[in-house]
């Protein structure tokens, strides 16, 4: 039964901040368990707003939160963020602690009560987080991608249902991305249901299957990633720009290119730049001949 549900329900919801601005005009929506969600759209278009509402920070005025059924004003803020861990954008934010293993502890020691389980499994999160060797620093003297990797930490090692990550690409080198993409891959194994906000088109395009695309406190697209990312006319209208490579599938089209309509990865584009070449060194070739 329980499977059956959405993990996350939405009903008709709308949030305005004490000084007036309405950050949240009626969004509905569904989230399966397992999802693998993007939200994006421009700044101010109320995506951080928006997955505040599912851990209790920010109180909707009017409409539902359901999660696994449950009504979230009958939970209290401290029950919800069992369930909805969010590594916010702004780690300064989320990072409290004199030490970064203290962090790590402070996180732990809301779910595990056993003082050497609990020291146990905060080395475990240090060495998985590659955070060993910071251990005894302050939070605020480490890097800022260092200190995103302890703020992902932070949240992760609690293992909630619901894992929200707010730019977690920002700002972080080759590794930190790859880093990220391998512990989303072992979440989604874990069935977690995943959302992203994200402002990287490419990473979208390459990772998530369903976008949500909000303007102006609204819904204005909600489906598979890439039909919503090569909606020209939806995405001139919500001010995101077009993935590289189908701004550059439109070029070639222009100048005469016949490059097939299917064409819309990296890889996939390379392998037919390859056939042209080889096509036309061929056909240079045979002209010689
Ligand atoms: N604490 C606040 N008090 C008043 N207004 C706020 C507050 N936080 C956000 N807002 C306003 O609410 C709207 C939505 O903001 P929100 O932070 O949700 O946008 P966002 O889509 O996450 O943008 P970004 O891409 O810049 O992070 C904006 O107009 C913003 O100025
Ligand atoms: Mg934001």
């Amino acid at each position: 039964m329980l499977e059956q549900l959405p993990h996350i329900i939405m009903n008709h919801v709308e949030y305005t901040y004490p000084n007036g601005t309405i950050a949240l005009k009626d969004i509905s929506l569904n989230i399966s368990r397992g999802e693998f969600i993007g939200i994006m759209g421009s700044n101010g278009a109320g995506k951080s707003t928006l997955v505040k509402t599912l851990n209790g920070l920010i109180r909707p005025q009017n409409g539902l939160i359901f999660i696994n059924g449950e009504n979230n004003n009958s939970k209290t803020i401290a029950e919800l963020s069992k369930k909805v861990g969010i590594v916010f954008q702004n780690p300064d934010h989320q990072l409290f602690s004199n030490s970064v293993r203290e962090e790590i502890r402070f996180s732990l020691k809301a779910i595990i009560d056993d003082k050497e389980s609990l020291q146990e499994k905060v080395d475990e999160v240090l060495d998985k987080f590659y955070l060993k060797e910071f251990e005894n620093r302050s939070p605020l003297t480490l890097s800022g991608g260092q200190k995103k990797r302890l703020a992902l930490a932070s949240v992760i090692c609690r293992d909630p249902e619901i894992l929200i990550f707010d730019e977690p690409t920002l700002g972080q080198d080759r590794n930190g991305v790859e880093f990220f993409i391998n512990l989303l891959k072992k979440e989604q194994n874990n069935h977690k249901t995943i959302i992203i906000i994200t402002h990287n088109i490419e990473f979208s395009y390459e990772f998530i299957p369903r976008t949500i695309l909000m303007f102006d406190g609204k819904i204005a697209g909600d489906g598979p990633t890439r039909e919503i990312l090569q909606n020209k006319e939806l995405m001139e209208r919500t001010s995101l720009i077009l993935p590289q490579i189908i701004q550059l599938r439109t070029s070639l089209l222009e100048m005469g290119l016949k490059v097939p309509l299917n064409i819309s990865t990296q890889e996939e584009m390379i392998d037919f730049f390859i056939t042209i070449f080889t096509s036309s060194i061929n056909d240079n070739h045979m002209e010689e001949n």
